[in-house]
């Protein structure tokens, strides 16, 4: 791509990801209670760090998200939550005001991704909403938070959990992984990458010797040490350039990942990860659960809860996530 063409595609993304809108105005969020900890907290210095991205366009599915998590921990105050937003002052304040409101007993900071930077990286993909800066934001954790972070826990903006997020913090990475999240060796991998790149050995063998598999990278448990000792986000960054001078993906932000860290990261047990709940947004299709127990809900997909509970036309398991909906004047279903 020629400087110029960055350029516009630079501008397009970030007003197609909704950088500046007037929150204040639009959104109205209740206050939750304060949640405390519990009896059976038994590992009372344990702080648990969650990181979330916080955008306009998913800043409903953040705040319920945010509500599950202390709702369900055993221990709530020992909850850090990291937030990063891109980098408009006047949305940062907007977020910040919602996030203090909405739940002034939790404890959080809140980062800013030099967007136009990592807008410049990406190439356009099928899916334009995960062209948006602000999905890579997974990729610089490392950079954003503090030295004295050494483990998050890094959440999509659609998921609810109904179990406490410390277990899942405390999933074991063993004794080199980088990260874990819930790994799908029955999906067809191959199809995460394009033609040309599987016919070029030089790129392909990336991926020889390693028993690759799909993740999913909306749940993961990443170790910041690990991470920034061996550089990942240069490692990812590389495969985005590459990505940019020839088409070897198509997929958005996961696939830089895939090729880092497939096969070699560390399994979350599925039941932190019952994906695919917003089924397609098209076709209307609604998804049940997996079979096996449930911790985390992950309404990935096209299709979105509160949207379709606005269109009162939800599918049976947005009722799971209704609950934590703390929109102020929340959509009545029988009404
Ligand atoms: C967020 O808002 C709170 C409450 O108004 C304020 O104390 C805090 O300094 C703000 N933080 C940022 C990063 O703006």
């Amino acid at each position: 791509m020629t400087r110029l063409e960055t350029l516009f595609l630079t501008i397009f993304l970030l007003s197609f990801c909704s950088t500046n809108f007037d929150l204040s105005s639009a959104l109205e969020f209740k206050e939750a209670p304060k949640f405390y900890n519990s009896p059976n907290c038994v590992n009372n210095d344990q702080t648990v760090h969650i990181a979330m991205t916080l955008d306009a366009t998913y800043l409903r599915g953040s705040m319920a998200a945010i509500l599950s998590i202390v709702h369900h921990s055993t221990c709530p105050d020992n909850l850090r939550f990291h937030f990063i937003s891109v980098s408009s002052t006047a949305t940062s304040r907007d977020l910040n005001r919602t996030i203090a409101t909405s739940f002034p007993y939790l404890t959080y900071y809140m980062y800013s991704l030099d967007d136009a930077n990592v807008a410049g990286l990406i190439s356009t993909s099928i899916r334009s909403s995960l062209d948006c800066p602000l999905n890579y934001a997974r990729n610089y954790l490392a950079a954003l938070l503090p030295e004295r972070v050494k483990r998050v826990v890094y959440l999509d903006n659609d998921v609810v959990l109904v179990d406490d997020i410390g277990k899942l913090a405390a999933t074991s990475l063993g004794e080199t992984a980088v990260l874990a999240a819930p790994e799908y060796c029955n999906a067809n991998f191959r199809t995460y990458f394009t033609p040309s790149f599987w016919a070029n050995p030089a790129l392909s063998m990336t991926f020889e010797g390693r028993k690759a598999c799909y993740f999913n990278t909306g749940v993961m448990v990443i170790d910041l040490e690990r991470w920034r000792n061996g550089d990942y986000t240069t490692k990812i960054t590389e495969w985005m350039e590459l990505q940019k001078r020839m088409r070897i993906y198509e997929l958005g932000s996961l696939p830089p990942f895939l090729l880092v860290f497939a096969g070699k990261i560390a399994p979350v047990d599925h039941r932190w990860n019952q994906h695919g709940l917003g089924g397609d947004n098209f076709r209307g299709l609604c998804r049940d659960l997996h079979p096996g127990p449930v911790s985390l809900l992950h309404w990935s997909g096209k299709g979105k809860p509160w949207a379709r509970l606005d269109a009162k036309r939800p599918c049976p398991l947005d009722s799971l996530w209704a609950p934590y909906d703390l929109l102020q004047t929340p959509f009545l279903l029988d009404s």
